[in-house]
């Protein structure tokens, strides 16, 4: 870390030497006045006019360096900065700044032009996430609707017979079922980020609100004859059911999703002095070390074999309701032989 820039020096220095000019000018004024008081006639006449003139000299070259002073002290600096925050209004982020002196010695224009720099900096990231979303919800968009754009166009014509009338059907309601997913997570994860959601707490049994959030996924872990072990101790928690509903959901779902036929998927809930543990495990697919660096970013799939399914919203939106429970998410995997996620929450009654 840099140490605190010592300010002010630049300044103090610029108020002494004007300090000394004016306080200079004074004394002569002052000597020539006792000088002339001592001489008499003509001469007290001529030093009169004699120091008349240095104390006019001396007044302009005060204000001359004043003059000089101001320009490169203060007009310069604030004309760079009002260009920059002109070009910044413009939309051009990449302005820079160049402090004038090192670290150490940073004035307040240098400062100021540092966190001009750091302020068109972070716009310009912001710029480029703006974009980097645009393309990525419009890309997720294109897809299901193009799938329901073909579909429901088969299913128009004439001479299909019933079961593959149905199966286009179910691949239009998949499509649907996709897209309204995508904009219920957009919608969500904009919410939390501008901390729109209201945290109505109530006292929860997590192991009950688990419980339930499996049974929602009953048919999908039938199909997938999955193997599902509950190690559930009772705990009682003060939170948000409706943010928990988010966690609970996505990382039962994402366990279900990336584990094999016959897989095996383990849920628990423990309490820990003021904490509650739960952790979901599955024996799927696991998350390589590259993977495991992104799994939390927005429209992030690291599993390509099921990008069909889902937006990659999943993860960024827990990660998000864990942040504002104050909470701690973490995550433990080998490829190839499943994943473990841990949620830890604080709140316990
Ligand atoms: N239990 C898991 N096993 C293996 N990989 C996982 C698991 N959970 C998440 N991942 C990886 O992390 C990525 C991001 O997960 P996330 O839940 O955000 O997206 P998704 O499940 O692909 O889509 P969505 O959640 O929007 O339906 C997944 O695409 C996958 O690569
Ligand atoms: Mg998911």
């Amino acid at each position: 870390m840099r140490n605190e820039p010592k300010k002010k020096t630049s300044s103090i220095l610029g108020y002494a030497i004007f300090f000394f000019t004016i306080a200079s000018a004074v004394i002569v004024a002052l000597y020539a006045y006792i000088l002339s008081d001592r001489l008499s006639g003509g001469n007290r006449a001529v030093i009169s006019v004699v120091m008349l003139a240095v104390i006019i000299t001396l007044s302009l070259l005060c204000t001359l360096f004043d003059i000089v002073r101001r320009k490169i002290m203060i007009d310069r600096p604030v004309r760079e900065i009002l260009e920059a925050t002109e070009k910044i209004a413009a939309g051009d982020f990449s302005v820079r700044l160049t402090a004038v002196h090192t670290y150490e010695k940073y004035d307040d224009y240098d400062l100021i032009k540092e966190n001009l720099n750091v302020m068109a900096a972070e716009l310009g990231k912001s710029e480029i996430l703006k974009t980097d979303f645009v393309s990525n919800v419009s890309h997720e968009l294109k897809t299901p609707l193009s799938i329901i754009q073909n579909y429901v166009s088969l299913i128009g014509k004439s001479g299909l017979d019933e079961e593959t009338r149905q199966k286009y059907v179910k691949t239009v309601l998949s499509a649907t079922k996709r897209l309204s997913d995508l904009v219920g997570n957009i919608l969500k994860l904009n919410k939390l980020e501008h901390q729109e959601l209201s945290i109505e707490t109530e006292n929860i049994r997590l192991d009950e609100m688990l419980a339930q959030a499996i049974l929602s996924y009953e048919e999908l872990i039938e199909e997938k004859e999955l193997e599902i072990l509950c190690d559930f101790e009772e705990v009682s928690i003060v939170s948000a059911p409706s943010y928990l509903e988010i966690v609970w959901n996505n990382l039962i779902s994402n366990a279900i999703k990336f584990t094999n036929n016959g897989g095996k998927i383990s849920v628990s809930v423990k309490s820990d002095g003021e904490k509650s543990i739960v952790k979901v495990s599955d024996t799927g697919c696991g998350i390589s070390p590259e993977t495991g660096a992104h799994i939390f970013d927005k429209f992030y799939q690291g599993d390509t074999s099921h990008a069909q399914e889902g937006n990659g919203l999943g993860l960024a939106l827990v990660k998000k309701v864990i942040d504002v429970l104050g909470g701690e998410i973490s995550v433990k995997s080998q490829q190839g032989k499943g994943s473990t996620f841990t949620i830890v929450l604080k709140g316990l009654r």
